[in-house]
């Protein structure tokens, strides 16, 4: 989703800006554009396309210089990715960049048009600008414009805004999009996200929705609605900047997959205590969940994805019913919730627009909400009634991975956690899967890694064919889920996922000679019935690649053409062979010679409906 950045400061910002876009590249992207506030006014610099275009283009307007600017990388929603609807944009008084959508930019754009006011381009933002410009205009105080502005947009909004009159200084206002400001001794900033001005300094505020930020230089302030000044705390980054670099690695999904060893570790151990777990949550580590209802597990993608192998965890272990819900269908579909159910809402961003209307809807319901997150003091985070933080530091590449790996982990201790308060399970049974999840199965993942060659042969097949197909069966079905939309998202081959079972019901009339079909078996005591499938899959021409626990390849004789055999007993093999399917995923587009850590329309956090 699209990317800000602001610079108000000593020095020219125009390479500053575009060094702070290029760190917001990973969110998604299909325009940039920098307003910079030059000798001559403020002046606006904008193109379809990658960062290396505005760059090109700058090169040809030396005059575009001066210490305070906003730049900006649009995700096109309300209009095709054009130079003219790029960011930023204009009204007579001022200049903004916008993340977000605002969603009665009709009405108002009626409105506008009816006191004489046009417009260049087909975007929500230029409605924006022009109706804030027209507060300003009545308002004459650019503070309470912004609060008063905000009261007549309807969606999800996070502006950096340069009022013409105002040299020198940078406004900005948020509601549901995520927006950060720092501050150094000559310079002050706003950014989408922390990458951004990492390497300018690791303090940071995040203003909530109720202040406006005004940046003069190092000055930096911000102001509640009465007027009144609102202190708030820096918050300190707790990754440095390597962790936002490739570091060697070609790709950055290729860096982050190889980081699921460590994160596994950095998550699971804090939430151990004495080998079990303890999540530092009164209501999880004390009698809370006794009486637990329902648990509904509520995220979009990927973790939703994390969630549906956490539903297998807690309803096997637990034998407690858990409904997982698409977290945009979850707020729209009037869920029925009792009120001593449990919401648990999963997200790596912690900002993702659906997840966060799934829980305040789940907190209007008076029902107890759960977070599970990446990002700390995040929406979501900030909101949950409860949070347990996952530690895989910050994912860059859009295909998420480890944080999937840690999502999953959390889920599992969690699981494990209700299986002992319920009774289910001995305490040795659940420090013995503890220690498995903080010891063993990072080992087991980074040995996983070692498979890379096989999976590379397997990817320069793979990468010939319009259509994939995954099957498996239980915990494994989930795991197909997960693997095929991350060889969708960056290789665009089209990839589906099928309960083995459920072959025959359909799909299998799509296999046809040649057909790759990708075979999940960790479950020991479902392994004969998945070998069925293959073997009705292979008697029509399919070519079947089996990713199995080797423990299972030891035991049955499987009829696959390829075996990739996971280093781990059957237990724990889901989070390494989840690294090989994510390695499969990223090696195919690679060999195809795609964009692997931006693929195309996609973005990394989606904070708009
Ligand atoms: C986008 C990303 C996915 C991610 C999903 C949910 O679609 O491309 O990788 O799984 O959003 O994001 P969240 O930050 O809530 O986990």
């Amino acid at each position: 989703m699209c990317g800000i950045i602001g610079f108000s400061g000593d020095r020219n910002c125009v390479p500053i800006l575009l060094d702070g876009l290029g760190t917001l590249e990973y969110r998604g992207y299909d325009s940039a554009g920098v307003a910079v506030q030059t000798e001559c006014g403020i002046a606006v610099y904008k193109t379809k396309g990658r960062l290396d275009a505005l760059r090109e283009l700058l090169k040809t307007h030396p005059e575009a210089q001066g210490t305070c600017g906003v730049g900006h990388t649009r995700w096109a929603t309300h209009g095709e990715p054009s130079d003219i609807n790029s960011h930023p944009h204009e009204a007579e008084n001022l200049t903004l960049v916008h993340n977000g959508i605002i969603e009665n930019y009709a009405e108002l754009k009626k409105e506008l048009e009816t006191l004489g006011y046009t417009f260049v381009s087909e975007t929500d933002t230029e409605v924006a600008a022009k109706w804030i410009g027209h507060v300003y205009k009545q308002i004459g105080d650019p503070v309470k414009t912004l609060f008063a502005a905000a009261k007549d947009l309807r969606g999800s909004f996070a502006f950096g805004v340069m009022y013409h009159d105002r040299p020198h200084t940078l406004y900005a206002i948020r509601r549901d999009s995520p927006l950060i400001v720092a501050k150094t001794d000559t310079a002050g900033f706003i950014a989408s996200d922390i990458p951004a001005i990492l390497s300018h300094t690791r303090s940071y505020y995040r203003p909530g929705e109720d202040v406006v930020a005004v940046l003069c230089g190092s000055d930096v302030h911000f102001y509640e609605e009465s007027g009144a000044e609102k202190n708030l705390v820096q918050e300190t980054v707790n990754w440095d900047v390597e962790a936002a670099q490739k570091c060697g690695y070609p790709h950055f999904m290729l860096k982050e997959i190889h980081e699921e060893p460590d994160a596994l570790r950095r998550t699971v151990m804090p939430h151990l205590k004495d080998g079990v777990p303890f999540f530092g949550v009164p209501m999880l580590d004390g009698d809370g969940l006794k009486d637990v209802g329902t648990i509904h597990i509520v995220a979009c993608g990927t973790a939703m994805h994390a969630g549906l192998l956490g539903r297998a965890w807690i309803e096997r272990f637990a034998r407690i019913r858990v409904d997982v819900d698409i977290a945009s269908e979850f707020r729209y579909r009037n869920p029925v919730l009792a009120p001593n159910d449990l919401v648990v809402l999963i997200s790596q961003s912690g900002e993702t627009a659906d997840t966060l209307a799934a829980l305040r809807l789940a907190k209007s319901r008076g029902v107890h909400t759960l977070a599970i997150v990446n990002v700390v003091g995040s929406s979501v985070a900030r909101e949950a009634d409860d949070v347990i933080y996952t530690w895989a530091g910050p994912e860059i590449a859009v295909a998420s991975t480890k944080a999937y790996i840690v999502q999953c982990a959390t889920l599992r201790l969690f699981a494990l956690r209700l299986a002992f308060v319920h009774g289910k399970m001995s305490e040795e049974d659940v420090r013995t899967r503890c220690s498995a999840l903080a010891q063993e199965m990072p080992a087991e993942i980074s040995e996983t890694l070692q498979l890379a060659p096989q999976l590379n042969e397997i990817a320069r097949r793979f990468k010939e064919h319009e259509h994939i197909f995954y099957i498996g069966r239980g915990v494994d079905s989930h795991l197909c889920t997960e693997g095929s939309l991350k060889l969708k998202e960056i290789s665009y081959i089209h990839c589906e996922a099928y309960a083995a079972g459920e072959l025959k019901h359909g799909t299998i009339s799509l296999v046809e000679e040649g057909t790759p079909v990708v075979v999940v078996i960790t479950e020991d005591s479902l392994a004969e019935k998945t070998i069925s499938g293959i073997r009705e899959v292979r008697a029509r021409g399919a070519y079947v690649v089996c990713f199995c626990a080797s423990a299972v390849a030891d035991r049955y004789s499987i009829p696959a053409d390829e075996i990739v055999r996971i280093p781990a007993p059957a237990e724990d093999a889901p989070l390494p062979l989840m690294t090989a399917l994510q390695m499969l995923a990223y090696y195919t587009s690679f060999e195809m010679g795609l964009d692997v850590d931006r693929p195309r329309n996609l973005a990394k956090s989606v904070t708009v409906e």
